[in-house]
């Protein structure tokens, strides 16, 4: 039987491998896809004899996204500009690395929420690896205005100068500041933080948030942001499960072919979690 993985560090609580089996029952596809905890220190070595073992493929999450980017033969255009993979294809002694993240996004927040893009205002917060792995996608919706916000303000604006030269035609002011910094108005704010429960409430000015929508690329019920973000008026405040599930049909996609229809997936693992 073919066998895939979702290797990180944490790991037990990954919801990708409920997500695959789901994808594979309604595909009639046959395969095994496990979660493996790898050692902090231990990417090479563990991924390595997974794929010695005739895997076909792995999903990549927190922390090891960059060092699986640098592992992999053969990189696609999305994981070379984010410098992190997130799905890895195995063939025939040849890995090869992706980063489906952009396109998760994308397809929750335009398509699924129908929330538009296009001639919009986007406000980014963080300047890591979450952001990176989305920013390009991002653009590629042409909104008019990217602020990526973020604590460390220099590496927003690096950041934001390497966009802004990489997409010069693109139409789309890109400007980089701190947290403390940002100003304006915004249809659209993502945050890309890993702040937790103590950072989330006050990153930014709450008044940023009204009638804003907010999206947060980490999933959960109810997420410090999204929480935040409904007691500060938001338009909308919707978590990145949505993400999770397109990433992942995503990755299915680039394994087997075959693309999974994600709405129902989605509903099962939202009803899962009103329980
Ligand atoms: P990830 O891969 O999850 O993006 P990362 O690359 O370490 O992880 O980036 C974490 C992001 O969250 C950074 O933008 C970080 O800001 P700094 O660049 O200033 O470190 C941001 N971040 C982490 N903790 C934060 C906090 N308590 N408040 C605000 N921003 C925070």
């Amino acid at each position: 039987m073919d066998s895939y993985a979702v290797v990180g560090n944490p790991i037990e609580h990954s919801l990708s491998p409920r997500i695959h089996q789901l994808f594979a029952r309604q595909t009639g596809q046959t395969l095994r896809y496990e979660r493996r905890l790898i050692p902090l220190d231990g990417f090479v070595e563990s991924v390595e004899k997974f794929a010695s073992g005739g895997a076909k493929g792995f999903n990549v999450t927190v922390p090891f996204k960059t060092q699986a980017h640098d592992w992999v033969d053969e990189l696609d255009d999305e994981a070379r500009a984010a410098g992190a993979v997130n799905t890895v294809l195995l063939d025939n002694g040849t890995s090869r690395g992706f980063n489906t993240d952009g396109i998760g996004l994308i397809r929750d927040l335009v398509h699924n929420q129908r929330v538009e893009l296009h001639d919009k205002h986007v406000l980014l917060l963080g300047a890591g690896g979450a952001v990176l792995g989305v920013v390009h996608r991002l653009l590629a919706e042409n909104p008019t205005r990217l602020v990526i916000a973020n604590r460390t303000a220099s590496k927003a604006q690096r950041l934001a100068v390497h966009l802004a030269e990489a997409y010069v035609n693109g139409g789309c002011e890109i400007s980089g500041v701190g947290l403390g910094e940002v100003a304006g108005s915004y249809d659209v704010i993502i945050n890309g933080t890993s702040a937790g429960l103590e950072g989330t409430g006050n990153l930014i000015e709450a008044s940023l948030l009204r009638r804003a929508v907010c999206y947060d690329l980490v999933y959960g019920s109810s997420t410090p942001f999204t929480q935040w973000a409904k007691q500060a008026g938001a338009a909308r405040a919707l978590d990145g499960i949505g993400m999770l599930v397109e990433q992942a049909a995503a990755a299915f996609h680039l394994w087997r072919g075959v693309r999974p229809e994600t709405a129902e997936v989605l509903a099962e693992l939202m009803e899962a979690r009103s329980r």
